[in-house]
């Protein structure tokens, strides 16, 4: 079976996991958290970085530093992960959504202003499968309504958006730059993987120290076992920022990867009816974290027709997301039951994504290739 993802650990990943071993640092103390949290931080051109046990810790952290009260509202794009919706209900507020472009999956800029209410506290776009939300309009609304930016930036790692695209001056950012608060996640199938961890990425001091006391049991520094807050318990260990720690050191190896494997499926697969391919829009760097595609429906078929065909060629495939409007758990509060988000309805139902790891060889991409080829002729 091709695997939908298999990670690439090599040597470095050995020799630091090793020194955590020899020297006894296994634990939520040691050198290579803090080094990990700094250079994330450096390369996404933040201040602060607070390494967390994984990225939906990330999202909550990140959500329990703006301290949002009970009814507080929060726009998120329908089609993303539960994690983004969770963080904002166990803190007491209530997501509300918008649909995606149709082109890049990621949130629809367009429909966020009409979704702002007095109650709205802030907005978290999400880069999906790789490529950056649309963020200056995104920046522009915020700026303009005083809202915070939670940026999940999990799946984007190395990712770009060309700030100011229509102006004179535009700069390539890394997505994890824009948010107040910025997260990610470092799962087995993200570029950079500490097996479970995530990061909280941030320019402002005061955020940086809430989070990180809310990632340690609010413990006070002075005082040990006194709490003037609710903490979590989401410490993330020396053993796993030493998987970071040495992932970063070939950073641009494995953005540069995930880019062939991106452009190589393109190249390949374009033209063939039936099947929409991921974009990169002029202003976007992609990093093709996943290779997602979407299937016509004038094939007649679904993602879920297409994936048993494709494992009968030994090709592994995962389903795109169910957007949080169509999620038992939240129509049984009454949440979203009169909502419909068309793209997002559609992309659930037709997409699906390939086989996209650092370790997948051109033999295995042109297999993929081959077997859509005559599965949608
Ligand atoms: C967009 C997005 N946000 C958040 C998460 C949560 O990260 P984790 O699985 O590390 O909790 C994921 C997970 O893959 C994700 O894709």
């Amino acid at each position: 079976m091709i695997s939908v993802n298999e990670p690439l650990l090599g040597d470095r990943e050995l020799e630091y996991v090793s020194e955590c071993v020899r020297t006894g640092w296994v634990s939520s103390a040691g050198r290579f958290i803090e080094e990990f949290e700094e250079k994330w931080a450096a390369y996404c051109a933040r201040k602060y970085g607070v390494a967390v046990s994984n990225g939906t810790a990330a999202l909550q952290v990140a959500v329990a530093t703006l301290g949002l009260r009970p009814g507080d509202e929060v726009i998120m794009p329908s089609f993303t992960i539960i994690s983004c919706a969770l963080a904002v209900v166990y803190a007491g507020g209530v997501p509300v959504l918008v649909d995606s472009d149709p082109r890049s999956w990621t949130m629809d800029v367009n429909q966020i202003a009409r979704k702002i209410t007095p109650r709205t506290k802030a907005i978290m776009p999400v880069h999906i499968y790789g490529h950056p939300a649309d963020m200056d309009p995104m920046l522009e609304l915020a700026g303009r309504h005083c809202l915070a930016v939670i940026e999940d930036a999990a799946e984007a790692h190395g990712a770009e958006y060309l700030v100011g695209y229509h102006g004179r001056e535009p700069a390539w950012r890394r997505c994890g730059s824009f948010g107040t608060l910025s997260c990610f996640s470092f799962y087995a199938n993200k570029l950079i993987t500490t097996g479970e961890g995530g990061m909280v990425l941030t320019d402002r001091a005061d955020l940086a120290e809430k989070a990180r006391s809310l990632r340690n049991l609010c413990f006070q520094p002075g005082r040990r076992f006194y709490h003037e807050e609710l903490g979590f318990n989401f410490r993330i260990t020396n053993l796993q920022a030493a998987l970071g720690r040495s992932q970063l050191e070939r950073m641009d190896q494995i953005v540069a990867k995930k880019r062939w494997i991106g452009q190589e499926y393109t190249r390949r697969l374009m033209g063939l009816p039936g099947l929409q391919l991921p974009v990169e829009e002029a202003w976007a760097r992609n990093v093709y974290w996943m290779y997602g595609v979407v299937v016509s429906e004038a094939t007649g078929m679904d993602a879920e027709a297409v994936a048993p065909k494709l494992a009968e060629h030994g090709i592994e495939t995962r389903p795109f997301f169910l957007g949080m409007h169509e999620q038992p758990v939240f129509r049984r509060r009454g949440w979203f039951v009169n909502e419909s988000y068309p793209v997002a309805e559609r992309l659930a139902r037709q997409g699906l994504y390939l086989p996209s790891g650092m370790a997948l060889t051109e033999e295995q991409l042109e297999h993929v290739v081959k077997a859509l080829q005559e599965k949608l002729k």
